[in-house]
């Protein structure tokens, strides 16, 4: 899949875009505050409706107007389709191919198919368990329709839980049959969350010790999905969490939350057995997260039956010319990549087949280069 054409009106810093893309390497490149992160981030949330930014969708209008458009038409195995989607202020209409879809679930799953790396992702190594509980929620809801499905449904039910346990707290008499069957309920879509965030978890280390080494030359990258009902037993995890869920209801209804579950998970990464988190670099950090986005590639590759679109914010700060040449060569793929940079000097466009640069300055583009090998 790839983008061929973008059409921006309104949105951020651009009042009009018109853009075409190659379907291999596109290099967007500019001083501090020109457009490039919110060129793709129009990209995201054509794709995604909503910004990887995690800002006021009204945001993204262009200050002083009351509505903006994204529109794109991409090229997924040979067959073209128009995407299109407007924000006004309180709403926003969706469309493929000049059709309204009422459904965001329908359409982000029939839209782009989107990997992102942004300076921000650092967050999923540095911040809270909760960052890593996001990526993991939302790389998931792209990849299967069926994960986001049961996610609503398991915090449906983790509200209606906690709740409960909040009335017991208050000495308020209360139907335990009922709760019960809320706790199995809720014991199930654990199961099911559990299941789909393990397995999307293998899949990834199946890749990214490899993509990890070819960058940074180190062995040894892995990622741990960490639980605390499984007491290192994976056989049984409904039993398990169900066990530990009645052995401190006490606990539970004390803190007035359900203490066990995967809202409760956490992912740990590692080089050679150490906790990135605790003893990596900021390079070595930034390089796991990439390493991690790169091998999401043959996972949508094989969940979604097409190449997803590979957006890089800045992806070149912070890293030695040694390390930004090994990104290059490792991007020299057959996906579609857009990346930013404000050091256009620095990346060395022989390596590619195809590529093409924009110049981007206050919101328009100044300067289009395509070179092909
Ligand atoms: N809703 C909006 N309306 C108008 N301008 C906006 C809006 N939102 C952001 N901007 C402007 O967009 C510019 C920032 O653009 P962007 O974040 O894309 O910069 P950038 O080229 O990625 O810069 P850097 O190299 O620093 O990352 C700022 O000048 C900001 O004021
Ligand atoms: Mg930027």
């Amino acid at each position: 899949m790839y983008l061929e054409k973008l059409e921006l009106q309104n949105f951020r810093n651009y009042e009009r875009l018109k853009i075409n893309l190659n379907s291999h390497i596109n290099i967007i490149y500019g001083n501090n505050a020109q457009g490039k992160t919110n060129l793709l981030e129009s990209i995201y949330v054509l794709g995604i409706t909503k910004s990887h930014l995690l800002q006021l969708d009204n945001n993204l209008i262009k200050i002083g107007k009351n509505c903006c458009k994204i529109k794109g038409i991409v090229r997924k195995n040979k067959i073209q389709s128009k995407l299109e989607l407007e924000y006004l202020s309180d709403k926003k209409i969706l469309k493929i191919d000049n059709q309204e879809i009422k459904k965001v679930n329908e359409y982000i799953n029939n839209s782009l198919n989107i990997i992102i790396f942004y300076p921000e992702d650092l967050e999923i190594i540095k911040g809270s368990p909760n960052n890593r509980r996001n990526f993991l929620n939302l790389e998931l809801s792209q990849l299967s329709n069926n994960y986001l499905t049961i996610l609503m449904e398991f915090n449906k039910l983790l509200k209606i839980r906690n709740e409960y346990l909040k009335k017991f707290n208050k000495g308020q008499k209360l139907d335990i049959t009922y709760f019960k069957i809320i706790t199995n309920y809720f014991v199930d879509k654990s199961y099911l969350i559990y299941k789909m965030r393990k397995k999307f978890i293998d899949k990834l280390n199946e890749n990214c010790e490899k993509i990890f080494y070819e960058i940074t030359k180190l062995n040894n990258f892995n990622i741990k999905y960490v639980t605390n009902y499984t007491d290192g037993n994976f056989d049984d995890i409904k039993k398990n969490l169900l066990e530990k869920l009645e052995r401190n209801l006490n606990k539970e209804i004390k803190f007035g939350s359900t203490l066990y579950g995967p809202h409760r998970d956490e992912i740990e990464f590692f080089i050679n057995d150490k906790n990135i988190k605790l003893f990596g670099s900021q390079g070595q950090k930034r390089m796991a997260i990439l390493a991690i986005k790169l091998s999401e590639i043959p996972i949508f590759k094989q969940f979604k039956n097409t190449n997803p679109i590979l957006l890089l914010d800045d992806v070149f700060s912070e890293l030695d010319d040694i390390k930004k040449n090994n990104v290059i060569k490792y991007l020299a793929d057959d996906i579609q990549v857009i990346i930013t940079t404000t050091e256009i000097k620095k990346i060395n466009k022989k390596k590619f087949s195809s590529v093409s640069i924009f110049k981007i300055k206050n919101g328009e583009i100044i300067r289009t280069e395509e070179v092909e090998k």
